[in-house]
Parts: C-alpha cells; structure tokens; sequence
C-alpha cells in the first residue's frame, strides 16, 4: 500500500519535500505554471499542520557541480511564493545546512547543481536528511529515476506520497487497467527509441493509435514511403517493422495528408498527400484531411489518452493539427489524460486547462508507468504492494 501523507498524522516537524518544479522558463518569466500549481496543496497541507518546508526540486539538466543562473529555482520560488502569498526563503548554498528565519518554508536551489545527484551518490542524500525529520515525495515526474535527493533518501527517511502523487497514481491506474473503450491513444514525439514498447502495448488496448512526430516519420519509412528530409531514426525503422506486421496494425493510425516545407525558414507551407512528399520536402504538420478524420475518431471515442504535439508547433502555422486535436478533445465527452512537458503548454496557452478530465505532470514518468514498468521511487513508496 502507498504510504501517503493524507492519512499520517504529521504535526510540528520539518519536512523535506521533492516536488517537481521543473518548468519552461523564459527571461526569468515562467512558461508554464501547471507543475507549481499542481504542488500547492501538499505544501498547504503540511503548512496547516505546523510544518517547516524544505523544499527540494530539480530544474533542467544542467551539468552538475556547476551553477548556471539558466538552470535557476528562484524565479520559481518568487512564484510560488506570490500564489500561495507566503514568505520563501530562496538557499543558494543549502547543502551544510538551512535557517528558515522568520518563515516556515524554504525552497533549495537546484538539486542538479549538486555534486552526485544524478549517480544517485549515498554521502549526498546522507547530507540532504540531515536537513529534516522526514521526506515527502511529490514529484510524479522523476518517480522512474533514481538520485539522490529523490530515490536516494526514502531508506534513509520515514517517508510519504504526498497528494499530487497519490492523484496521478489513481488517474495513470485507471487508464491502465479500466479504460472505457473506445480507447484512442495519441503518441508523438520526436523519438520511437524511447516510446516502442509503450506503443505495441497500447495498440492491444486501444481502437485507435495515433502517431506523430519524428516517431510517425520512422513508421511512414518503414512503410516504404518518401518522407524527404523529415526527422526520423533510421536504427528503429527494423522495429516498426516489427509493429507493422503486429495483428493489431490496422489500429494504427496514419495521416491521409501532411503540410510539408522545403526551405530551412519553413516559410511555405505546403498540404500534399502523403504519397506526393518529395525527397526536398520535411513534414512539419498533419493536413486539413487527415484533422477531419482524427477528429472523427476523437468523437467516437468514450477515452482519449494523448502524449506529444502532432507537428512543429514552435512555428506558425505548423501548430494548426496539435490545435485542432486540443480543442476536439476539449469539447468531446471522453475521459482525456494527456501528459508529457510539450503537450501541456499548448492546452495552457488555448485556456483549455479545465476541459480536460486529468492533464499529469509527468512526461517519461508516466509513460513508463502506462507501460506497466515499476517506477522505483513508487516501489520503495510501497504502490505495488
Ligand atoms: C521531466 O520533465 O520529464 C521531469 O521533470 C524529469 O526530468 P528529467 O527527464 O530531466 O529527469
Ligand atoms: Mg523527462
């Protein structure tokens, strides 16, 4: 059984909590704010019950034992510290030590600035218990990694799931094990190496499997087509082949037609179908064709499960595809989970937030999760038990 927060009884302690905060942040301004929200009520939680906060979180990867201001917690502690309108003490230097002054919550800077952190080093988890009386674990997205200010402190401290993870666990078990069907899933992305297993186990389960991305490239080469200077991985193309002669192919979802461009500016876009893509041309979107017949396929469905914009939304107007599936899905009656850091943005940047039944936080976490893999931190944590 997990061991979580909400049923023990923690009272005047100081608790070290990893969240995940790693955020897109532009000009010291945060892209989007979704991870931070989504952590607030464990924070308040302990608050409530006159707890002092450490907070521990990583952001980016950066090279470790260095600090680089590009890799910064604290616009993400000013943040934080306005929405839930209390004071945060920002640690620089925290690792021999913290004063929480006049307030009851501190936020570390970046654990991946640390020396260990990412071999998952023994001597610096040892270092980082030392800073409180217990660990709570709330940061869903590094559940399948292991280091040292996350996986590395559980046998050291009495440890908890706090809320935000006790929520994606029950939402990520209930597309595993009880999805209602049809089930259509969505996976994009620029890489098939990370996501090949994932998709033959969820072409057994789904009515329909879309693909995009560099991912849906690969397959398309695989199926003998022209995709030009398109981005795919030519040493996976033997295992889509494998995908290709799977029973449940037909399932798998191909676009009828894509907007292509052949110059580096990417400024002509052209819709062909796919037969008619030319050895200069990169595919960059779905067509207006191949929208229809998705979002076709999003009405009928009764679950939607989406990982990974469908084209290179970085530039107008190749976001038009991952637009148009967003807000299908929105006003569609389906259960839709989407997760994955590109995915959200988008939902975010169309305030579609609240039209969607459960959006996680973490990207390969999740994903390796849907894939039914043990995540380690979840292990020690006691969710398969
Ligand atoms: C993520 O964004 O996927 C999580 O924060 C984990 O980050 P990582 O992939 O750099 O470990
Ligand atoms: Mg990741």
């Amino acid at each position: 059984m997990l061991k979580v927060l909400k049923e023990a009884n923690i009272n005047n302690k100081i608790v070290l909590l990893r969240l995940d905060l790693n955020v897109p942040i532009s000009q010291n301004k945060i892209v989007s704010n979704f991870r931070i929200i989504k952590s607030i009520p464990t924070i308040e939680h302990l608050i409530k019950n006159n707890n002092k906060i450490v907070i521990l979180s990583h952001l980016g990867r950066p090279k470790e034992g260095e600090v680089d201001e590009k890799y910064s917690l604290k616009p993400v502690s000013l943040y934080l510290s306005e929405k839930i309108k209390k004071n945060i003490i920002f640690e620089k230097n925290w690792i021999d030590g913290v004063d929480f002054k006049d307030s009851n919550i501190i936020m570390c800077e970046n654990v991946r600035f640390q020396n260990g952190e990412k071999l998952n080093s023994s001597e610096l988890s040892r270092k980082i218990s030392l800073l409180g009386d217990l660990f709570v674990f709330d940061a869903f997205g590094v559940s399948h990694r292991k280091e040292s200010s996350a996986y590395g402190l559980i046998d050291l401290m009495d440890s908890y799931a706090g809320q935000l993870l006790e929520n994606e666990i029950n939402n990520a078990l209930m597309m595993i094990s009880n999805p209602v069907n049809p089930l259509t899933t969505i996976i994009s992305g620029a890489k098939i190496s990370t996501k090949i297993t994932l998709i033959s186990k969820l072409l057994n389960k789904s009515s329909h499997l879309i693909l995009g991305g560099g991912i849906l490239n690969t397959f398309l080469f695989a199926l003998g087509h022209n995709i030009g200077t398109s981005l795919f991985e030519s040493d996976y193309v033997d295992e889509a082949k494998k995908i290709i002669k799977h029973k449940d192919f037909k399932k798998l979802i191909i676009p009828i037609d894509v907007v292509c461009s052949n110059n580096s500016s990417f400024d002509n876009p052209q819709t062909k179908p796919i037969s008619m893509v030319q050895s200069d041309d990169k595919i960059l979107d779905i067509g207006a064709k191949s929208i229809d017949k998705y979002v076709d396929i999003i009405k009928k469905s009764s679950t939607v499960f989406w990982n990974g914009p469908l084209g290179y939304v970085e530039q107008d107007p190749y976001d038009t595809g991952t637009v148009k599936i967003a807000k299908a899905i929105a006003i569609s009656n389906c259960y839709s989970m989407v997760g994955g850091g590109d995915t959200i943005p988008i939902i975010e940047k169309l305030s579609l937030i609240d039209n969607f039944s459960y959006l996680s936080t973490g990207g390969g976490a999740l994903l390796k999760f849907i894939e039914g893999k043990e995540l380690p931190i979840l292990k020690k944590l006691g969710a398969y038990t």
